[in-house]
């Protein structure tokens, strides 16, 4: 079954066909990620337009990269939700039109979820029972998934989301958006000791984040250290803080995704979003558990429209187009 996945929940339109869930053919992403910049973070109105011009032709790309005709694909997946109203709105409405047009069952998906599947398109699909880890630009949330669509969510952020809080202190060392990467490029130069930052709930017997606290504290040490008359700080200064602060992000996470596999006795762990990209968190997670731990290829951790038909593929519930509409604030 060949399936035809749509995602626009931010600033990416994606289009992508799969092939029985596992076999990639073809993944388009198309970000309008140089327009934010200079904003230093997504503008809402700026990106939902950008999607409308092109999710036309990005689709036709996916399809003429799978030779796939439209009457040869199977079914349409499309996310719903959670994301940017505006944005979800250009997938959807594309998804339903192309739904109609070609007769071919829909399928509504929770983003969230389809980052868990970016991990199901390798040579062997992780084992369940597994504890995922969702982490990204608005979410971090811990699953205990039995099965495809036998889940239980465990405990999520209560504030900041992971890739979030990448995003502010990036922002407020001078990096440019989006900060993950850029903490982690220069990270690699810096003393992961040199401060020695909060572990927010690190200790706490739930599974629940809260990273805010955490930024706060980057944000006073930042303030403590600009030079008032140039307002700038030294490049290895930048470097220490992000080691430091990326070590304690990921300390947290790891401890907490460590437990939560324990107390479930799972077999696998299971890593999505973009913060999975981050290959200091990879090592790290790798290097700590006594159970195998999936990371997706970068270019499927951060959003794409594969996951999505990954994950239609595994939860095949199609909807009706009259009641399928964009949820922004979509949630477990
Ligand atoms: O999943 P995603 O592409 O979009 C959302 O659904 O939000 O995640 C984007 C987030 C951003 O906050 C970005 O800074 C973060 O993922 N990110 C990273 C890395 N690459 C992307 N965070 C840490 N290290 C990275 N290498
Ligand atoms: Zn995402």
């Amino acid at each position: 079954m060949k399936i035809l996945g749509i995602e626009t929940s931010c600033d990416e339109t994606g289009a992508a066909v799969v092939e029985n869930g596992v076999k990639l053919l073809s993944n388009v992403v198309s970000s309008s990620q140089d327009l934010h910049k200079k904003y230093g973070g997504i503008v809402p109105e700026i990106a939902a337009r950008e999607q409308v011009k092109i999710i036309i032709a990005v689709i036709q790309e996916a399809l003429d990269e799978a030779k796939t005709r439209s009457a040869e694909f199977d079914a349409i997946a499309v996310t719903i939700g959670p994301g940017l109203i505006g944005s979800l709105l250009v997938g959807v409405e594309t998804a339903k039109t192309l739904s109609f047009i070609s007769n071919k069952p829909i399928i509504p998906l929770n983003h969230l979820l389809g980052h868990i599947y970016a991990n199901w398109m390798e040579q062997r699909p992780p084992k369940f029972p597994i504890i995922s880890l969702i982490v990204s630009g608005g979410h971090t949330d811990l699953l205990f998934m039995e099965n495809h669509g036998v889940l239980k969510w465990l405990g999520g952020t209560r504030d900041d989301a992971a890739g979030e809080a990448f995003d502010k202190v990036a922002r407020i060392l001078g990096l440019s958006y989006p900060g993950g990467p850029e903490i982690e490029k220069i990270a690699k130069d810096g003393d992961p000791t040199s401060f020695i930052f909060p572990r927010p709930m690190i200790d706490s017997p739930d599974f629940d984040f809260s990273f805010s606290g955490l930024k706060t504290s980057v944000v006073n040490l930042v303030n403590n250290f600009t030079d008032q008359k140039t307002n700038q700080f030294s490049r290895d200064l930048v470097a220490n803080i992000a080691a430091s602060f990326q070590t304690a992000i990921f300390e947290v996470l790891i401890k907490k995704t460590l437990l939560a596999a324990k107390k479930c006795a799972v077999s696998e762990i299971v890593v999505g979003g973009g913060v999975a990209a981050n290959k200091f968190f990879k090592k790290e997670l790798r290097n700590q558990s006594s159970i195998p731990v999936r990371f997706p290829p970068i270019e499927l951790a951060v959003d794409n429209a594969a996951m999505i038909a990954s994950c239609a593929y595994f939860n095949f519930r199609p909807g009706k187009i009259t009641e399928i509409q964009a949820q922004p604030g979509l949630y477990f």
